[in-house]
């Protein structure tokens, strides 16, 4: 049975919080990180809620890649306030972190026979993962990456204003950026397509190549700004329905162990992934299709599949993204010791399921020796 959510609501543009000042709440429950009260952008919804005498708890302690404890801490923290309101305002680490919380306190309330009625709202501070409309959450647990994912945790709203990603800096810009170009692709190209994924995926990608470096090079540009956050969010529902592929298996395995930021290791991979799934037909004409999107000529689908593999690498080297692994710091011996264990982690990763290529052990292993 086909099915194809749409959910939340999407508040986007500069008067977006202004929803903010007439849903119905009397404590709210934030779950953010340190950075967010220290530039004093959670300010722009605290003001908001202070003036209406909303209670309010902060719970900051949301690392990038929130690990389970820090997910326990929260749930614990939640229980004791009882809020009618969740509000998750960050990268994809604190979404991911408070839908964590969500999907646990639900769980246990249900085993208890209660029920959690609340309202959630998602302000995404990074235009990258689109988790603000997404099922699924990344959770660290030791030195692996756990995707989960159920419809409970997808939020009601969600809200889209450029002045959350006024203060990212260059180099998040890039990185997130290019992770909402890796969710678009592994969407379109995904064993699993429709029609409804494909059609925002294109949109996504389009977006991202028109604007991501403009948004890199100038951040001020609010247009720009406000594109690449409907571009993180198209794509977010895309690979919602039609899911990842391996960029994101290994993104996950690799930086899960070497902790490095997720939307660069996905744009680190990314040629040399795309370049192995053309190997698969459906994926060569998939990847060709995407090269046409972007009013390129192609002669044959190989020529597609190459011109937008330059197309990527332009981008990442305009904005100083290396093109191997070991570019990124990863030591080569710890690297290569853990090589079995990685492939064992992309072979259990869900978004493995529909990668558009099967591959053998030899094959997987030939690739993480390419991209290192
Ligand atoms: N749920 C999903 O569907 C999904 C999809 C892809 C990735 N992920 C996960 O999301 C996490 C990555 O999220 P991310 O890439 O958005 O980064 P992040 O949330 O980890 O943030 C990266 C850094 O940027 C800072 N930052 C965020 N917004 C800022 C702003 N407006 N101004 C200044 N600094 C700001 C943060 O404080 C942090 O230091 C990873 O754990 C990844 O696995 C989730
Ligand atoms: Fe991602």
């Amino acid at each position: 049975m086909s099915l194809f959510h749409i959910k939340p609501k999407i508040y986007y543009g500069s008067d977006s919080l202004d929803i903010l000042k007439t849903l119905e709440m009397k404590k709210v429950f934030i779950v953010t990180d340190k950075t967010m009260v220290k530039l004093g952008v959670i300010n722009n919804i605290t003001d908001i809620l202070k003036e209406r005498n909303v209670e309010i708890e902060v719970y900051s302690d949301v690392n990038p890649d929130p690990k389970d404890e820090e997910i326990i801490k929260g749930m614990l923290d939640f229980v004791s306030f009882d809020p009618d309101c969740v509000i998750a305002l960050g990268g994809g680490s604190p979404i991911d972190a408070c839908k964590g919380i969500l999907y646990f306190v639900k769980k246990i309330k249900r085993a208890m026979n209660e029920t959690e009625k609340l309202t959630f709202i998602a302000v995404p501070t990074t235009s990258g993962t689109g988790s603000e409309v997404t099922t699924y959450s990344v959770v660290t647990s030791g030195n692996k990456k756990i995707p989960l994912s159920d419809v409970e945790m997808l939020p009601d709203i969600a809200i889209l204003n450029p002045v959350f990603t006024e203060t990212l800096p260059p180099a998040v810009i890039g990185d997130t950026g290019m992770d909402v170009l890796t969710h678009a692709i592994e969407a379109y190209v995904s064993a699993n397509p429709n029609l409804f994924s494909r059609t925002l995926a294109i949109g996504a990608i389009r977006t991202v190549f028109s604007d991501l470096v403009k948004n890199y090079e100038n951040p001020s540009l609010e247009k720009e700004r406000t594109n690449m956050q409907i571009a993180s969010c198209m794509a977010g529902v895309a690979f919602s329905t039609s899911s990842l592929g391996i960029n994101h298996s290994v993104a996950h395995s690799v930086g899960a162990l070497f902790h490095k930021p997720h939307g660069r290791l996905n744009a680190v991979l990314m040629p040399k992934i795309i370049a192995f799934n053309a190997k698969n037909p459906a994926a060569r004409k998939a990847y060709c299709e995407i090269a046409r999107a972007l009013d390129f000529i192609p002669k044959t689908e190989q020529e597609g599949v190459e011109i937008l593999i330059k197309g990527i690498e332009m981008r990442n080297a305009k904005m100083g993204i290396p093109k191997r692994l070991r570019d990124l710091g990863i030591p080569k011996d710890e690297y290569f010791k853990q090589i079995d264990k990685i492939i064992n982690d992309i072979e259990n990763d869900m978004c493995t399921e529909y990668n558009p290529r099967k591959f053998s052990y030899a094959e997987i292993k030939e690739l993480l020796e390419e991209v290192y």
